[in-house]
């Protein structure tokens, strides 16, 4: 047989492997039952258009200029279809809905996983009715002491740097991991005050390259992975020490605070569990920690590093927020900051960061969803079961009719938010998988962005434009620059 097989001429190889080709193609073109719907030719014939797009930073505005191309429901790849169009919001991502997170997930956190990448609906349920306590208004306002300590060497570092450009891109991510890491892990990152930036944050960097190749080209993967080569390894060990980190800062906390503590971080919350729920193993404890601390840095900060940026663009609208909050008693500021009870519902402040929100979403891409057994109908067109359908909020968030005017930053359109404008909305995305750290974000946003805007005005460094600051993204967004300089000038 393997004579046979070693006799045969190489074009007939080449031929099956044609033919084989051709049939795919047909197949995915012609007799899909996605065939109907718009889009870009390759992307119904392979899924490698927007695997490349994605890994080149560009999928989100890629599929937002689609969209605008082709309207409201897109064929992205052979089994993966985009809507933008309200209507399909409540039905992928409502409380009760059928559809579950796609298979991607399950390489987007470290394993083995937790809260955000659980799948299946029971597990997922569990999980964060026993984290979400953890999460509530009242845990976090215990929290506010510890988030001040990190905000006050903020505003030093800033205080060091007045009057020449300082790249609020990193300051911020450090802030945000200084801040989640003393909630979650109990830790002192010391990011602020170090000279080079935590490993932590280069290995959550090193996290989604790695995320890329494995769910993208497995079998790359795999052979990186038995190269004995150091800096190879050093690659893949990314995720392990992500991990590491949790599990010695979990012990060292263990040790030096015991399980019941009632120490004021989020840890402690943690480990207490619900009464009518079993406790979480120390493995899944660190695990999720870990994972909570990857979900809490990059998206504050990118939030913040935008809406810094805005407003330096816009300096009118920090004159703005300064006069609202010159509302705030003198008393609620201490060392410059104010409590978070005096600014949670400043009306102008909650609209100038729901713009930014808006307009640079931090996870402005894809929430990927699968669809139920069966298939369903969306937008009058049959989809198969298991095919990958999403929206994006960097494209809800550009309704016309919701939002008119999208492209301009007009934070008072958020003074009389309509029905329309709150559905379309979905920077913390919406439903049963909607970002659980919302009111820790929201605090955090709130009690910095007065605190910088009381104490400082800020403008554009010279290098800092449109361009540097248009938006790549790998799940979460970043500035093409990498970087955002900014001026800030002391207010007397
Ligand atoms: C401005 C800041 C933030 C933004 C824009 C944001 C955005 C999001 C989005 C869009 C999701 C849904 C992801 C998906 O379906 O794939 C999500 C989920 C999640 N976020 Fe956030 N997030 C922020 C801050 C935080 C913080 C501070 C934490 C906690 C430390 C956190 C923890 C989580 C968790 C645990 C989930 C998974 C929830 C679940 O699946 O049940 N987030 N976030």
């Amino acid at each position: 047989m393997s004579n046979l097989i070693s006799n045969l001429p190489l074009s007939y190889f080449l031929g099956a492997i044609i033919a084989l080709l051709a049939f795919q193609i047909i197949r995915n073109v012609f007799l899909s039952p996605l065939r109907q719907i718009p889009g870009p030719f390759l992307a119904k014939v392979t899924p490698y258009w927007l695997i490349f797009t994605d890994l080149a930073g560009h999928r989100t505005t890629t599929l937002h200029r689609l969209h605008e191309r082709y309207g409201s429901t897109i064929r992205i790849g052979p089994h993966e279809v985009s809507y933008s169009n309200q209507d399909i919001i409540k039905e992928i991502y409502s409380q009760q809905t059928v559809f579950l997170k796609a298979p991607v997930y399950d390489t987007m956190v470290v394993p083995p996983g937790g809260i955000f990448s659980f799948r299946k609906k029971k597990q997922h349920s569990q999980r964060r009715r026993l984290l979400s306590h953890a999460f509530s208004q009242a845990n976090l306002l215990d929290t506010e002491p510890l988030i001040r300590d990190h905000v006050k060497n903020a505003l030093s570092c800033i205080n060091s740097s007045l009057g020449v450009p300082l790249d609020i891109f990193i300051t911020f991510r450090r802030l945000s991991l200084d801040i989640v890491g003393e909630l979650f892990l109990g830790m002192k990152f010391n990011g602020l005050n170090s000279v080079e930036p935590p490993e932590f944050l280069a290995d959550m960097d090193l996290h989604f390259i790695l995320c890329g190749i494995q769910q993208n080209f497995p079998l790359l993967y795999h052979s990186l992975s038995i190269l004995p080569i150091p800096s190879v390894r050093y690659f893949l060990s990314a995720r392990s020490r992500l991990i590491k980190y949790g599990e010695n800062a979990f012990r060292a906390y263990i040790a030096q605070y015991g399980r019941d503590s009632g120490r004021r971080d989020l840890l402690t919350k943690v480990l207490i569990a619900k009464n009518d729920q079993p406790p979480l193993t120390d493995l899944e404890i660190y695990t999720e920690i870990s994972n909570l601390v990857f979900a809490g840095t990059d998206t504050t900060s990118t939030t913040l590093t935008y809406l810094f940026w805005t407003l330096a663009k816009y300096p009118d609208w920090q004159v703005r927020l300064r006069t609202e909050l010159a509302t705030v008693s003198e008393s609620s500021w201490s060392d410059g900051i104010p409590a978070y009870k005096d600014v949670m519902e400043l009306p102008l402040l909650e609209a100038t960061i729901n713009e930014a929100l808006r307009l640079y979403p931090a996870a402005p891409s894809s929430m990927m969803r699968e669809t139920p057994p069966g298939g369903k109908v969306l937008n009058n067109v049959f989809v198969p079961e298991k095919t990958v359908v999403s929206m994006q909020c960097y494209t809800t968030h550009r309704n016309h009719s919701a939002f008119p005017n999208p492209e301009h930053f007009l934070p008072e359109r958020w003074l009389n938010a309509s029905s329309d404008m709150k559905l379309n909305f979905m920077p913390f995305s919406a439903g049963s998988r909607a970002c659980l750290g919302i009111n820790l974000a929201w605090m955090e946003l709130k009690v910095i962005t007065a605190a910088l805007l009381k104490n400082y005005s800020v403008q554009l460094a010279p290098n800092t434009t449109d361009e540097s600051m248009s938006m790549i993204d790998h799940f979460l967004a970043a500035p093409k620059a990498g970087k955002c300089a900014l001026i800030f000038t002391k207010i007397n």
